[in-house]
Formats: C-alpha cells, structure tokens, sequence
C-alpha cells in the first residue's frame, strides 16, 4: 500500500544525500536546496500533494515526508557550516599576514587645557592646607543668590546672566536655576561644617550670554573659602598672593582694589603685574601693566550668619577665581571660544 509514494520519498533521499556528497561551493549547495526543498522542490512536491492522499496513506507519507524534510534540512545547514569553514581556511592560507608590519596607530588624546590649569590650581591650594570639593550644577535661587545677600529684587542680581530651569514649584514661583557662580558652594560647605575651614570648590558654571571672545555660556571658576578664629585680611593678601607668586612666578607683584560683591565686605579686586612686560604695558595686560585675575573679600557677617555661625566669633575670607583667563593669559589664547569647540588643532597645542 502506498508503495509508490514510500519509493519516490526513497529514491529522493538517496539521490539528495549523493548529490549533497559531491557539493563544494556555496552556490552549488543553494541549487541543490531549492531542488528538493524550494517551493517547487521534488519533496515539496510530495509533501503538497499529501491531500490528495487517503487517509492511511496521508498518515504515512506525511510523517515520513517530513523526517526526510528534517534531515534533508540538517544535513543542508551541516554542509553550508563546513564549506564555511573550508572556505575561511582557504582565505587564510592565501592571504599573506605579515604580523611584524606597524598597526595603524592609535590617536592619543591629552589633557584638556582648562585640567591642567585646573589641576595646577588645585596642587597650590592643596599645598596650603585647603580641601577640594565639589558641587551640584543645577541650583537654587537660595544658594545662588539669597544666602549670598542677594534677596529677590536685589540690584545685584544682575551682574549675573542667568540661566533658569523651567519648573515652578507649589507657590508659582521658579527657584531652580543654573548656576552663575561657584559662590553657592561656599554656604553648602558650611552648612555642613563647622570652622575651621579652608576649601576649594571648583566647577563649572553658567551664564545666559549671548557668546564673543570674551565670554562663554559655561565656563569653570574655583571658589575659595576660609573661615577661622581671628581670620583677617592679611591672611587673604598672604593666601592669594602666595596663590599668584606660585602659579605666575616668583617675582610676581600683587595688587589689591576696592571692588563690590555683595556677598563679602570689604570686597577687592586682585590683580598681578604683567608677567609678560612687568608693568611696562604691552597687548597681554592691554597697556595697562596690571592683570585682574580674580575677586575676593571677607565673608559678610550676614553670610555667615545665614549658616547659624557667629561673625562675632568667626571670620574668613573668600574668593573667585575664573579658570580660563589664566591659560588665555598665558599661552595669549584669544577666543575663550576654542576651549570647548573641540577642535583638535587649537587642543592639541597643550
Ligand atoms: N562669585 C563671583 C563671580 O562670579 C566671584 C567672587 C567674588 C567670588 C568675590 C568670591 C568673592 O568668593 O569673594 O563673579
């Protein structure tokens, strides 16, 4: 029963599993895919016609049609796997590896400007006894500006560009900003502690600028910070001019002007002579002979005050300093601009 279907699936199987025998390329063995198991394949075909069959016989066929199929279809992916393989070797051994030719060479990156300045900043302070910390980008309107004597409305408020977060909190109100100044890390610092300290709190900061040469939308400042029993003034003059002899140069002259901060009193300006013409003037210092390079002060009592210390018991002093300026300064870079284009010819100089 059903003798001439059981043969044709035989005589398949055996002339499939020759044929397969004698395939050597890739292309060759899709031929003989479709073949028996294409669309119109010779075992399709079988297997298509099986409703055509009676029932005992449909039985039958069908499951042996379909063990042919498995195997047909296992010994397809065998053979496709070894003349991959075959056909691997054979690049290999044509292709000539010569393993003692140089790699391609890998482009090494370097320090960015503003971390070496950064890092030499930090290694100054360090050496003085200071700490280093760092702080959140994303800030308050109190931390910014309030516990720094700049209530809302304050005419100081706008020395600073500011950026806001849009999000309004439960009384309309938008509190959340990024920051304009290290200067908020001065009362998270103290928050935290208690005197005696002496840290420094470097970071990025932002301001809402529309960009030239002289002015970015982000930029770094370090801000500095020392509050003790009997601080005074001389130890702000002694620290920071320690500070610019260290970094500039040991025959650095120092010069300190009243300047406004509302967050310091009295607040100064400090500037060094012109390490490039020592004060004769030239396009470093703009003729001036005299180069601003940051801005410090005592810590306001009400500053102090707002953390819950006691300015009759505790003084200090702090300070700003503005990262990029002094590599521009040094290496008379023109465009605050090319610290941050990432453009490798103006960062691999350094
Ligand atoms: N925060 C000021 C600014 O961004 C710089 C500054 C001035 C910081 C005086 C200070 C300071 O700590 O005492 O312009």
């Amino acid at each position: 029963m059903g003798t001439e279907n059981t043969q044709k699936l035989e005589r398949i199987q055996s002339e499939a599993l020759e044929k397969l025998d004698t395939i050597n390329d890739l292309k060759d063995l899709e031929n003989w895919r479709v073949t028996y198991l294409g669309r119109k394949g010779t075992l399709t075909q079988v297997l298509r016609g099986l409703s055509q069959l009676p029932i005992e016989e449909r039985r039958d066929i069908g499951s042996r049609g379909n063990q042919l199929k498995s195997l047909l279809e296992q010994k397809l992916s065998e053979k496709e796997e070894s003349l991959k393989q075959a056909d691997l070797e054979r690049k290999l051994e044509e292709s000539s590896i010569d393993v003692t030719l140089p790699g391609y060479s890998i482009q090494l990156g370097r320090t960015h400007p503003t971390t070496k300045i950064l890092r030499q900043v930090c290694d100054i302070f360090a050496s003085m006894g200071f700490e280093i910390v760092e702080g959140p980008e994303v800030e308050w309107d109190s931390y910014n500006f309030e516990a720094l004597n700049m209530p809302k409305g304050h005419p100081a408020r706008d020395m600073w560009d500011t950026m806001w977060v849009d999000y309004t909190d439960e009384n309309g109100e938008r509190p959340m900003l990024l920051r304009t100044h290290t200067s908020p890390m001065e009362i998270r610092f103290m928050e935290r502690r208690d005197p005696p300290i002496r840290v420094i709190m470097p970071g990025k900061v932002y301001r809402y600028e529309a960009t030239d040469a002289t002015h970015e939308s982000m930029f770094y400042q370090v801000e500095g910070l020392a509050i003790d029993k009997g601080i005074t003034m001389a130890d702000l003059k002694g620290t920071l001019y320690e500070f610019a002899r260290k970094l500039f140069g040991e025959d650095r002259k120092i010069r300190f002007r009243c300047d406004y901060f509302p967050f310091v009193e009295p607040g100064v300006e400090v500037a060094i002579d012109c390490f490039v013409c020592h004060g004769e003037g030239c396009s470093v210092c703009g003729g001036d002979g005299w180069i601003e390079i940051l801005g410090a002060g005592m810590t306001h009592p009400d500053v102090l005050r707002w953390v819950g210390y006691d300015p009759d018991v505790y003084t200090g002093f702090a300070f700003g300093i503005g990262l990029e300026r002094i590599p521009m300064l040094m290496y008379g870079i023109d465009d605050i601009r090319l610290f941050y284009n990432n453009d490798m010819r103006f960062l691999k100089q350094f």
